[in-house]
C-alpha cells in the first residue's frame, strides 16, 4: 500500500515550487476562472508551455470570457490559432464555446465535460479537479512517468496504462485535488524528467520504488 503520506508529501513541495503559469492560482488563492482553465488546457494538449504562453495571452486579451469567444467569427478564432497546430483544436474551441455559453455555464463535473468538443478524458478531469476542486485522477504522460517510477510498474505501455491509473487513483487527495494534479505535472516536467530525473531533488524520493533501479528506464515502451 502506497504511504497515505504521499499527496501531503507533494503538495508541500507544491506549495513551494509551483510553477506561476498565467493560467493557474498559486496555492492559497481562490480557484481560477473555469474559461482560462479550459483554454488552457485545450492548449496545452499538444504544444509546450513557452509554446502556449503568448497564444493564451492574446485569446484571453482580445476575447475575455467564454461569451466572448462564442461570438467570435470561426475566421477570426483560426487566424489567432495560426502558429499552434493541429488545427481541428481551433474549430473545436469555438463549438465548445458556443455550447457552454448555451448552457450559461461550464459543466462541472467529468462527465458533463466530456460533452464539449475537444475535451477527452484527461481534459475532462484536469478542468474538473483544477477549474471546481473535484476529485479527479489526470493522467497524462508526465504524470504517467511519475507513477511508473513511483511504483516501479515494470508493464510496457500501453499495457501498463491500466495500472498506472488505478495507482494514480490510490494517492490522489480527496482535497486540493486540482493542485495535486499540477503537482505531478511539474514534478514531471522539471524532476521526474524522461532522461535524467533529479532524484535528489524529489519530494517523493523515499517513497519512489524505482530509486537507485535505473529509473530513466520506466515506463518501459512496447517494441513497435
Ligand atoms: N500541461 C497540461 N496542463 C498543465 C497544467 N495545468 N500545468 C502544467 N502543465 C500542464
Amino acid at each position: 500500500r502506497p504511504d497515505p503520506e504521499i499527496p501531503a508529501k507533494l503538495l508541500a513541495w507544491y506549495d513551494k515550487h509551483a510553477r506561476a503559469l498565467p493560467w493557474r492560482a498559486m496555492p492559497g488563492e481562490p480557484a481560477p476562472d473555469p474559461y482560462r482553465v479550459w483554454l488552457s488546457e485545450i492548449m496545452l494538449q499538444q504544444t509546450t508551455v513557452a509554446a502556449v504562453k503568448p497564444y493564451f495571452a492574446a485569446f484571453t486579451q482580445r476575447w475575455p470570457d467564454v461569451a466572448a469567444l462564442a461570438n467570435a467569427s470561426d475566421e477570426d478564432v483560426m487566424a489567432a490559432w495560426a502558429g499552434l497546430g493541429y488545427y481541428s483544436r481551433a474549430r473545436n474551441l469555438v463549438k465548445a464555446a458556443r455550447f457552454v455559453a448555451e448552457l450559461g455555464g461550464f459543466p462541472e463535473t467529468e462527465e458533463g465535460l466530456r460533452a464539449l468538443p475537444g475535451v477527452g478524458d484527461y481534459t475532462a478531469a484536469a478542468i474538473a479537479a483544477i477549474a471546481f476542486g473535484r476529485r479527479a485522477v489526470v493522467v497524462d504522460a508526465n504524470v504517467e512517468r511519475v507513477v511508473a517510477r513511483l511504483f516501479a510498474i515494470e508493464e510496457p505501455l500501453p499495457g501498463a496504462r491500466k495500472a498506472i491509473r488505478a495507482a494514480a487513483d490510490r494517492i490522489t487527495p480527496d482535497e486540493r485535488s486540482g493542485d495535486f494534479a499540477q503537482a505531478m505535472m511539474d514534478l514531471g516536467s522539471r524532476i521526474c524528467t524522461p532522461r535524467a530525473p533529479r532524484c535528489d531533488a524529489c519530494p517523493l524520493a523515499a517513497d519512489c520504488a524505482a530509486r537507485g533501479h535505473d529509473p530513466q528506464r520506466l515506463p518501459v515502451k512496447a517494441p513497435k
